[in-house]
C-alpha cells in the first residue's frame, strides 16, 4: 500500500533487520474477497516499512523493538493503500508515494499506541496482540509512539519527489495529526466527552478529527505526491473525510457487533467506557444507515474521475463493509 542502511528516511537498500521476517498473514476474512491490488499494496508497504525501521539492534534496543512490534503486529494498512490508490488517479508510477504512505502508518501506529495508555483507553489488546504498553511498559510505549511521530515526518521529507510537493504533503499530514481539527484535537474531544451526554455536532466533531483528518490526509498526500491540481485536492479532501468519518461510524458499531477475537481489540470498550459514539447516541440500525449514506456521499465526489477511481471506490465500499 527503500533504505540506504544508515539512512532510515529512504527506501532503497537492504532492510534494517537481521532476520528475515515472514510477512504477516493478511488481516482479513478470508470471505471478504478483497481484490487482488489490496494484497499487492499493502505487501509494498509491509516491505517499505521494514526498510524504514531501525533494526530491533540498532541502540536503544528497546525502542526500536518496540517501534517494530507495533508497527507489524498486523494493521490493515488501509491509510497506505488509499494514498497510494489516490496516487494512481495522477500518475502511473506510485514509488515516491510510498514515503508519505508509510509515514501516516507510522502516525496512524504512534496514535494506537498512545490511544491504549492506560491514561486514555486503557486497553490490553490491539492488533491481536498486547498492547505496547502491556509488552513493553509505559515509558518506552509513550516514546515509541514519539519515535513513530518523528520517523514519520522524517520520511516525508526523503519523498522523492519536488520539494513544494513535500512541503505540501508535511503541512496537510501535520494540521491532519494536530489539535485544530486534527487528530490530537478529536482525540482531546473524544476523552473529555466520556461519561457526558454528547449532540450531534460534537459527535461528528470527534469523528472527523480524530480519525477522518488522518484518512483524508492520506488520500490528499497521494494525490499532492502525484501532482494533483488544486481543485482535484479538495474534491479528494470532500471525499477523504466523509469516507474516514463512516469509518469511524463504523468502528463504533463494531465494538459493539464483533467480538475481540475478530477485531484484534477488546471489543465493547466503548460502553463501558460511556464513549461519544454512533450506536450510544442513534441506535445500531442508525449508524449502519448513517455510515451507508456517508460512503454514498462520499463515492459521488469520485464521479469525475470514471473508471479512474475504480479501485478508490472498491476501497470505499470495503471500509463500511468490513467486520474488522
Ligand atoms: C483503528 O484503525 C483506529 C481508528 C481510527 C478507528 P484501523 O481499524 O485502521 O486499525 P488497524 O490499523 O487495522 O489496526
Ligand atoms: C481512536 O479511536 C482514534 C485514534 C486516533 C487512535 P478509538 O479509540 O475508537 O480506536 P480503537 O477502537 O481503540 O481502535
Ligand atoms: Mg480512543
Ligand atoms: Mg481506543
Ligand atoms: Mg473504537
Amino acid at each position: 500500500m527503500a533504505s540506504l542502511p544508515q539512512s532510515r528516511s529512504t527506501l532503497s537498500g537492504r532492510p534494517n533487520r537481521d532476520v528475515p521476517r515472514q510477512p504477516a498473514g493478511p488481516p482479513f476474512p478470508a470471505a471478504m474477497k478483497l481484490p487482488p491490488f489490496f494484497e499487492e499494496d499493502r505487501l509494498a508497504v509491509d516491505a517499505a516499512l521494514e526498510r524504514l525501521l531501525p533494526a530491533e539492534t540498532a541502540q536503544p534496543s528497546s525502542i526500536h523493538t518496540a517501534m517494530r512490534y507495533s508497527v507489524f503486529a498486523g494493521g490493515k494498512r488501509i491509510r497506505p493503500i488509499l494514498c497510494l490508490e489516490t496516487s494512481r488517479i495522477f500518475a502511473s508510477v506510485a514509488l515516491p508515494t510510498l514515503h508519505p504512505a508509510c509515514a501516516i502508518e507510522l502516525i496512524h501506529t504512534y496514535s494506537l499506541i498512545h490511544d491504549d495508555l492506560p491514561a486514555l483507553d486503557n486497553d490490553d489488546l490491539r492488533r491481536g496482540k498486547p498492547t505496547c504498553h502491556k509488552k513493553f511498559g509505559e515509558a518506552i510505549a509513550i516514546l515509541a509512539g514519539d519515535a513513530l511521530l518523528t520517523l514519520a515526518f522524517e520520511t516525508i521529507g526523503a519523498t522523492p519527489a519536488a520539494a513544494e510537493r513535500r512541503a505540501a504533503i508535511l503541512s496537510e499530514v501535520a494540521a491532519a495529526a494536530g489539535t485544530i481539527n486534527g487528530m490530537v484535537g478529536g482525540q482531546v474531544a473524544d476523552i473529555e466527552a466520556e461519561g457526558k451526554p454528547v449532540d450531534e455536532q460534537m459527535l461528528e466533531y470527534i469523528h472527523r478529527s480524530k480519525t477522518a483528518a488522518l484518512i483524508s490526509a492520506s488520500i490528499t498526500a497521494g494525490a499532492l505526491c502525484a501532482g494533483a491540481s488544486s481543485e482535484d485536492v479538495a474534491r479528494l479532501r470532500r471525499f477523504g473525510g466523509t469516507i474516514g468519518w463512516a469509518f469511524q461510524v463504523i468502528d463504533d458499531i463494531l465494538d459493539v457487533e464483533e467480538s475481540s477475537a475478530a477485531l484484534g481489540k477488546t471489543a465493547g470498550k466503548d460502553l463501558a467506557q460511556q464513549k461519544a459514539t454512533y450506536p450510544a447516541v442513534y441506535g445500531l440500525e442508525r449508524s449502519h444507515q448513517i455510515a451507508n449514506r456517508l460512503a454514498t456521499e462520499a463515492i459521488a465526489e469520485l464521479a469525475p474521475y470514471a473508471d479512474r477511481a475504480a479501485r478508490l471506490r472498491e476501497i470505499a465500499e470495503f471500509l463500511v463493509l468490513r467486520r474488522t
